[in-house]
C-alpha cells in the first residue's frame, strides 16, 4: 500500500507497514493508502478471489499480510488510491453514524440548509414492506439528531430521488398502487406537495429513480426498471430505461438518452456542461438477480451547443468514465471542483471527472452498512443507505455549488 519507504519498515503488531506512509497529520487508524507500488498488492502471493459485487477488502486471500491490510481497510474511514485524495478530504475529516437503522434501502436525501434538516425515505418498516411499496419519509433535525417520521399533504408514495433548491424539495417517485411515477415539489416547512409532471405526452413512465437540477431550474431525471421490478405500480415498463430533460419553466419534456442497462444516479458538472449517469443494469428485474456480466458503468456525456453557442438538451460524446471497483454506483453528486462523489457497495467513491480515476473511497463500516445516496453541504455530506445515516464532516474540498 504505499510508499517504497513503507516497504522497508518492519511489520508492526502484525499489520503491514503501510500505515507509516500516510502523510503527516492524517490519522493512521482512520486512513489507508492502497497502491500497487507495494509489490505485495501488485502481485498477491497465494490464492485470492472476489466477485465484482464484493469490496476489495472483502476478497478471499490466503496471504496473512494481505489479510492484515484488508482488516485495516475495513476499519478505516478513508481509503486513498491516489495521493490527491488526501488533499480532497483533508486531515480533519471524520465519519460518524448519526442514525442506526435497518439494513434496507434509505434513499432520496435532501439537505435543507435553512432549517438544518435532512429529508430521506425508508423502504418501509424494518425488513421492508412485502410489496416494496413505501410511504416512509423522515426529517432528521441535524442540530438535535431527532428523527421524525412525516407525511406529506397529500401523502406521497415511493419517493426515490430528491434535490433541495430554493425552499423546495424537488422529488421524483416510482409511482404507486394507482398512479404513475411523477416529478413534484414538497415544501419542507408545510410538507405540502405539488405534482409538476406525471406523463410523457400522455404516456406513463417506468419508475423514476433520481433527479438533478441545473442552475436555470431545469430537471434531469432517470426513469428506471428498479421500481417497476418491484411492481410498485400497475403500468408495466413502457420503454427502456431513459434519461429525460424537463424544462423547469414550461415543463416541456425531451428524451436525452436510452440505456441498455438501467438508469440510476444522475448529476451534472458544476458548469452544467457534462452529465453523468450511473448504470445499474447488473441488478436485473423480473426476474430479480444480480448479474456480474451486467452494466455497472458511470457514463458521461457532454451537451451539444446550438449554432448560437447556447447549451441545448442534446447529448454528445458518450464515454465510460468509470466502472465501480466494487458493486455499482447508485446516488452520485459533483463537488464544487467537479469531483464526482458516488455511493455504491460499501463506499462512497471520489472520481476524477476528466480521467475517471477513482481517487479514493469513504467507508461507513462495511458489514452490511452500504451507502445508497448522498446529500452535500459546504464541507460536509450526509450518506443514507442500508444501516442508517452517516455524517462526514470537516472535508477540505468545498462540496455544494448550488447556492
Ligand atoms: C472465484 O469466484 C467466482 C465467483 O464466486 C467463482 O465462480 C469461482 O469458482 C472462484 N474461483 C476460485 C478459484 O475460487
Ligand atoms: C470466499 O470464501 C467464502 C467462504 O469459503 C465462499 O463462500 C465464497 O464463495 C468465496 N468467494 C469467492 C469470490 O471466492
Ligand atoms: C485541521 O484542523 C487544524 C486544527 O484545528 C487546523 O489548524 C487546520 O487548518 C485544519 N486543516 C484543514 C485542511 O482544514
Ligand atoms: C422530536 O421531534 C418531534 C416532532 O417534531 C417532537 O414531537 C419531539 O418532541 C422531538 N423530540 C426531541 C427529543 O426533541
Ligand atoms: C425553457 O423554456 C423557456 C420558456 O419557453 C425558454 O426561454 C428556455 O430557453 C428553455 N430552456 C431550454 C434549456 O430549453
Amino acid at each position: 500500500m504505499v510508499s517504497k519507504a513503507a516497504c522497508l519498515l518492519p511489520l508492526v503488531g502484525g499489520v503491514f507497514g503501510q500505515l507509516d506512509a500516510i502523510p503527516k497529520g492524517f490519522q493512521s487508524d482512520q486512513w489507508a493508502w492502497v497502491s500497487n507500488e507495494d509489490p505485495l498488492l501488485a502481485a498477491i502471493p497465494g490464492a485470492f478471489n472476489r466477485t465484482v459485487f464484493d469490496a476489495p477488502s472483502a476478497a478471499n486471500v490466503t496471504d496473512q499480510r494481505v489479510a492484515s491490510v484488508n482488516d485495516h481497510i475495513q476499519q478505516s474511514s478513508f481509503v486513498a488510491y491516489d495521493q490527491r485524495f488526501f488533499d480532497v478530504i483533508g486531515p480533519n475529516a471524520t465519519v460518524e453514524q448519526l442514525q442506526v437503522l435497518p439494513f434496507q434501502v434509505h434513499e432520496a436525501p435532501c439537505y435543507v440548509k435553512e432549517s438544518s434538516q435532512l429529508f430521506f425515505v425508508e423502504w418501509g418498516p424494518p425488513g421492508g414492506s412485502e410489496n416494496g411499496r413505501h410511504d416512509w419519509q423522515y426529517l432528521l433535525d441535524l442540530k438535535t439528531n431527532n428523527l421524525t417520521r412525516i407525511k406529506t399533504d397529500p401523502p406521497t408514495w415511493n419517493v426515490h430521488g430528491c434535490v433541495y433548491r430554493d425552499g423546495n424539495m424537488h422529488v421524483v417517485t416510482d409511482g404507486g398502487p394507482d398512479e404513475t411515477g411523477y416529478l413534484a415539489i414538497i415544501d419542507p416547512a408545510t410538507l405540502k406537495r405539488t405534482t409538476l409532471l406525471n406523463n410523457y405526452f400522455e404516456r406513463p413512465f417506468i419508475s423514476f429513480n433520481d433527479i438533478e437540477l441545473d442552475h436555470e431550474g431545469n430537471y434531469y431525471l432517470t426513469d428506471s426498471r428498479s421500481g417497476f421490478g418491484r411492481s410498485l405500480h400497475p403500468f408495466n415498463a413502457p420503454t427502456q430505461p431513459t434519461v429525460y430533460f424537463v424544462n423547469g419553466t414550461n415543463m416541456r419534456i425531451k428524451e436525452l438518452a436510452m440505456l441498455e442497462g438501467n438508469a440510476n444516479g444522475i448529476t451534472l458538472s458544476p458548469d452544467g456542461k457534462t452529465l453523468y449517469v450511473a448504470d445499474t443494469g447488473a441488478s436485473e428485474s423480473k426476474p430479480a438477480r444480480r448479474n456480474d456480466q451486467g452494466p455497472r458503468e458511470m457514463w458521461a456525456w457532454d451537451f451539444a451547443t446550438s449554432s448560437h453557442g447556447a447549451k441545448i438538451p442534446l447529448l454528445v460524446n458518450q464515454r465510460m468514465l468509470s466502472r465501480a471497483i466494487e458493486y455499482f454506483y447508485d446516488g452520485i453528486r459533483t463537488s464544487s471542483n467537479g469531483l464526482i462523489f458516488a455511493a455504491g457497495g460499501e463506499v462512497v467513491d471520489v472520481i476524477d471527472p476528466e480521467s475517471g480515476w477513482t481517487l479514493g473511497s469513504i467507508r461507513v463500516g462495511g458489514n452490511g452498512n452500504d451507502p445508497v445516496n448522498i446529500a452535500l453541504g459546504d464541507h460536509e455530506m450526509w450518506i443514507v443507505g442500508k444501516g442508517g445515516v452517516w455524517h462526514v464532516k470537516n472535508i477540505k474540498e468545498r462540496l455544494s455549488h448550488t447556492e
